[in-house]
């Protein structure tokens, strides 16, 4: 038999943070990039199973198992192996939490386990940025962000970062001590911009060019008035809006087909009820990234992204930090043997 190959790099939060991990650039790249290979079709990525065993339990408590296998100049695979539990901020905790396990893709050994906690939030805030910079009016200057944990207060500051002209942020949340501490943190970091915790949702929502939702809701209530003509709205959380966002928005954009139309989230329900289709949706992101379908083409579309979430996304921003790593000397090496 032969020898066990080496050892694996571990990378804790803070080592991925030491990386280059706090700010959205290395993962607006990398994203860019997934969404690239996406839409040439050069990567492997079953259809994610839901791990439940709590009958009728919430939306938001699952285990998500996440593989992907990734083209390209330098081939990876890897799996984000992701929990979820609603109530875990009532306990100080993220609702999330996350290991990121690469592999080699010639001898499918794995090399890296990363805390994949933070590159999850990273890269689903990087896909938001890259759509806007196709989808959202080029002059953009306002975002509302429904939600504010973890992945809302990411979102937020990719944006930011990526998109000098944003002048407000409109945020809220039910629970208002959470938009008010996100309020203080994106302020501090972002002096340019004026950051207001709204009184109500429908509030933030008609004052934002770019709408976000990064709620825990297992109800609808964002109805398509609320979205004022030529915003994008980014659906992270994908439970938020009612039917007729979907039906009266000029583009429908999904990361991709199949994982979106599954596991009773939005676009799995309209199109069971008949009210949407593949024939009405009007691109996978990753075709608008390479140019194959057309962006935004005028001032006054409404445009909706649903982002269900991609292992590619997390491969490839886990590669590029395992990289930055390996260069900077950052981690733990773990023996295999
Ligand atoms: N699409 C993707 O790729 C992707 C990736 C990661 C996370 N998500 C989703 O993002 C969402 C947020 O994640 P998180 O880790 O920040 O969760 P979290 O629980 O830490 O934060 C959610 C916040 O939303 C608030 N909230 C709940 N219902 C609300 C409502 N109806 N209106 C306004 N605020 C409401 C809560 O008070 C909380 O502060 C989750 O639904 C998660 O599944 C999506």
């Amino acid at each position: 038999m032969s020898a066990v190959p080496r050892r694996i790099l571990y990378l804790s939060r803070a080592d991925v943070t030491a990386a280059g991990g706090s700010s959205s650039h290395l993962f607006v790249e990398a994203v860019a990039r997934a969404l690239a290979l996406h839409a040439s079709g050069a990567f492997a990525q079953p259809l994610k199973p839901y791990l439940r065993w709590r009958p009728n339990g919430h939306v938001a408590d699952r285990i998500i198992a996440m593989p992907a296998y990734l083209d390209g100049d330098e081939p990876v695979a890897g799996l984000k192996w992701i929990g979820s539990k609603h109530d875990n901020p009532r306990l100080g905790l993220d609702r999330a939490s996350a290991v990121i396990v690469l592999n080699d893709a010639e001898t499918h050994y794995p090399i890296a386990v990363l805390e994949g906690g933070l590159i999850s939030a990273w890269r689903t805030a990087a896909v938001t940025a890259v759509a806007a910079r196709r989808l959202a009016r080029r002059d953009f200057g306002s975002i509302a962000c429904i939600g504010c944990g973890p992945i809302g207060t990411a979102q937020v500051t990719t944006l930011l970062e990526q998109f000098e002209g944003v002048r407000t942020v409109h945020l809220f949340d039910t629970r208002r001590d959470v938009a008010e501490a996100a309020a203080m943190l994106l302020s501090a970091r972002f002096p340019v911009a004026a950051v207001t915790v709204a009184a109500t949702a429908e509030e933030a929502v008609r004052a934002g060019d770019v709408v976000v939702t990064a709620t825990v809701t297992e109800s609808p209530w964002l109805p398509f008035a609320w979205l004022s003509p030529g915003c994008l709205l980014s659906n992270v959380s994908l439970m938020d809006t009612h039917d007729d966002v979907y039906v009266r928005a000029d583009k429908v954009v999904v990361d991709d087909w199949d994982q979106c139309n599954r596991e009773g989230k939005v676009i799995h329900r309209l199109v069971a009820s008949g009210l949407f289709s593949r024939a009405e949706l009007h691109a996978e992101l990753g075709q608008v990234v390479v140019g194959e379908r057309a962006g935004r083409e005028n001032d006054d579309e409404v445009i909706v992204l649903n982002p269900m979430g991609m292992a590619i996304e997390d491969v490839a921003c886990a590669q590029a930090v395992y990289h930055l790593a390996l260069d900077a000397g950052v981690g733990t090496w773990l023996d295999l043997a």
